[in-house]
């Protein structure tokens, strides 16, 4: 009879009599019945019962009782009653995912106190109703994702004090209450994706004790505010991806965590959370990839004593300082494929002698001295297979790494910084408020950089943004020059081949208004500085009030005159009033001086 049945099951599903042959010594063994329902196809030594993609709209009958595997996925079920597998005692995994399921009745699971999986992915759910998973006291596996389930309830979930993981991707979720995941005591990874809400839901994380996996993707969540993930004392990796509006972590935001693995991935960070992640003192993997974060600044990070992958591909990296990664000792993996670097330098790393997987492949890199310690490492190195690539425009033209098997002179070289036109002292005169260039042409391999020190001892270059810059080319720009800034420059070029360095001379002329209050600058209510310099701040209204002051202020003269040597014997001097006439003019400027906080500091 068993035999029968199993054949009809099995011939019509397809298995060979090769595979029957070997069943059904194992049936009469087992001593079970099994009767595969019609429309199914069973593997009774594994009590696998499969239904899905059957077209059937309720549960076929005949399932064999000792059913541990239920497959009826697929299909359009639409309802689950109270007590439907309550004969199913057996079951471990049912899987009803990819139905039209809009409704779960109250102990529709009723009886599966061995069920350790469900399956509802896919379905038509819109709510949690608690008590909907009452009896599966075993389950460990959840996953509801991609139904159309709007709220999480409190108690949504108290039943389930065994489960471990929970999936709720792609649920339009728009609210977790603060009680949602009590009771899951022992769950340990939460995925959450594709959700409506905008703003962390700490409270509800926190009853999540024994959480060790976190992945939050595909969220419209702009701010992570502080302690956002409070009480969550065991997660081990904390995963955030895709958050479109997230462009900064806060210092606080990662407070309390013991994270080992850390992901933003696809966010919109500028620059590496380097507070956030300072406490993260037993980080492991830290993945920023996909942000456009174009420095990685030196030192920053070395409170990561145990980082050993770091990984930042596709951004929009341009730099990487010496030192970035200074106390990473145990760093193994650094994967900067697809940025803009031109070079990776060996100071980079606390050493390089840990280093075993390096993606710097679609980078722009120029292949100078820098790259050298990379080529004499490359056997020892993995570079998966994507070796790095030199530049189109630099030297060696696109050659791959591999390809340099005997260095060839020329390749991997770099020229000491050399200044052009050293011989003759440059020397510029400049009228107090004119602008004063001193140029500094450099040449070297790589491009050297520029820096300038002033006769104060004070290095400005090319990030130092203000009265007195350095241009892209060299030139140190000052504008509306002050008496103060007159004495010797000195120009720095340096690159890793070796430092050059020239002088240059200003002269600024006298000043015309010979008035403290006219040179110092003022700081507005918003931190900017702006120099309290009539020059500056309007020359053409001042030449317009001084053109127009001054002729009816002749003509009077004149008058005067006329009446002084018409009446007695003149001894005036025009010139006097003239003078005294000019000093009114700073008083004009009294009332923006009010409203601005004047700041007793030299100009830089
Ligand atoms: C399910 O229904 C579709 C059309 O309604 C049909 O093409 C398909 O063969 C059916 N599948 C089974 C297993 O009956
Ligand atoms: C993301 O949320 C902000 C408000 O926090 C909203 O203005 C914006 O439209 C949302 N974007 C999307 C794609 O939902
Ligand atoms: C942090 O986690 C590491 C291992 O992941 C563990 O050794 C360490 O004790 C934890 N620290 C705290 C404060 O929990
Ligand atoms: C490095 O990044 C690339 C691009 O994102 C990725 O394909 C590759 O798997 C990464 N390698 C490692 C070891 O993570
Ligand atoms: C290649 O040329 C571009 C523009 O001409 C320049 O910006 C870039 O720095 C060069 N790259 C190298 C490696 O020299
Ligand atoms: C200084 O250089 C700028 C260009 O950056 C130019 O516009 C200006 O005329 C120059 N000034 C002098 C005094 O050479
Ligand atoms: C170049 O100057 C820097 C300081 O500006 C110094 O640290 C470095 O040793 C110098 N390099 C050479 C080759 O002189
Ligand atoms: C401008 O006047 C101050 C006193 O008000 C004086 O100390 C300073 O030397 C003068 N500067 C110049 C360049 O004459
Ligand atoms: C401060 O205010 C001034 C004028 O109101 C404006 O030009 C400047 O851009 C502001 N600076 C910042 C940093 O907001």
């Amino acid at each position: 009879m068993a035999a029968r049945t199993l054949l009809d099951s099995q011939s019509s599903s397809g298995t060979s009599w090769h595979h029957l042959m070997f069943l059904i010594p194992v049936v009469f063994l087992a001593g079970f019945t099994w009767s595969c329902p019609s429309r199914c196809h069973c593997v009774a030594q594994d009590k696998v019962v499969f239904c899905h993609s059957r077209n059937l709209t309720a549960i076929p009958g005949r399932i064999p009782p000792d059913t541990e595997f239920l497959d009826l996925s697929r299909n359009f079920l639409r309802t689950l009653q109270g007590g439907m597998f309550s004969r199913l005692q057996a079951l471990k995994e049912l899987d009803l995912s990819h139905n039209v399921i809009s409704n779960i009745e109250h102990r529709a699971f009723h009886g599966l106190q061995n069920l350790m999986s469900l399956q509802l992915k896919g379905n038509r759910l819109d709510m949690i109703s608690g008590g909907i998973f009452a009896g599966l006291s075993s389950l460990s596996v959840l996953d509801i994702s991609d139904n159309k389930i709007l709220v999480f309830l409190d108690h949504s979930f108290e039943d389930l004090s065994h489960l471990r993981k929970l999936e709720v991707g792609g649920n339009p979720l728009v609210f977790i209450s603060s009680h949602a995941f009590r009771g899951l005591q022992r769950l340990q990874q939460l995925h959450l994706e594709k959700c409506k809400f905008t703003s962390i839901p700490t409270e509800g994380f926190s009853h999540l004790h024994r959480l060790v996996e976190l992945r939050l993707k595909v969220l419209n969540i702009s701010i992570v505010p502080d302690h956002s993930f409070k009480g969550l004392h065991h997660l081990q990796v904390l995963e955030i991806h895709r958050w479109p509006s997230l462009t900064t972590l806060r210092p606080q935001s990662l407070s309390g965590l013991n994270v080992t693995s850390l992901s933003v991935t696809k966010c919109n960070l500028h620059d590496v959370p380097y507070e956030a992640i300072k406490p993260l003192a037993h980080l492991c993997v830290l993945d920023l990839s996909y942000n456009p974060i174009s420095v990685i600044y030196g030192r920053k990070l070395s409170g990561l004593s145990h980082l050993q992958e770091f990984h930042l591909t596709g951004g929009r990296l341009v730099t990487i300082h010496a030192s970035a990664f200074h106390g990473l000792a145990h760093i193994r993996l650094l994967n900067v494929s697809s940025n803009h670097l031109q070079t990776l330098e060996e100071d980079v790393f606390h050493s390089v002698g840990n280093l075993e997987v390096l993606r710097l492949d679609r980078n722009p890199l120029a292949c100078d001295c820098r790259l050298l310690w990379i080529v004499r490492r490359r056997q020892r190195l993995n570079f998966e297979a994507r070796q790095p690539v030199c530049a189109i425009n630099s030297t060696t033209k696109g050659k791959f790494f591999h390809r340099f098997s005997d260095l060839s002179p020329g390749h991997f070289r770099c020229r000491k910084s050399k200044i052009e036109d050293k011989k003759t002292l440059q020397t510029v005169n400049v009228e107090e408020g004119g602008q004063a260039n001193l140029t500094c042409k450099s040449r070297g391999d790589p491009p050297p950089t520029i820096s300038w020190v002033s006769p104060q001892d004070f290095t400005l270059d090319t990030s130092h943004k203000g009265r007195r810059a350095v241009l892209s080319d060299g030139t140190l720009k000052i504008q509306y020059a002050l008496p103060e800034d007159s004495g010797q420059y000195l120009c720095i070029a340096t690159n890793t081949a070796g430092n050059d360095t020239k002088v240059a001379r200003l002269h600024v002329s006298g000043p015309l208004f010979n008035s403290s209050f006219l040179s110092k600058e003022v700081r507005l209510l918003n931190g900017t500085r702006l120099p309290l310099n009539p020059f500056l701040v309007d020359i053409s209204t001042l030449v317009g009030i001084l053109a127009i002051g001054i002729v009816p202020f002749l003509g009077s003269v004149a008058v005067c005159f006329l009446f002084i040597f018409l009446w007695s014997k003149g001894r005036g001097n025009a010139k006097t009033y003239m003078a005294e006439s000019v000093p009114r003019y700073p008083r004009s400027w009294k009332p923006v001086a009010n409203k601005c906080r004047p700041v007793n500091q030299k100009p830089r």
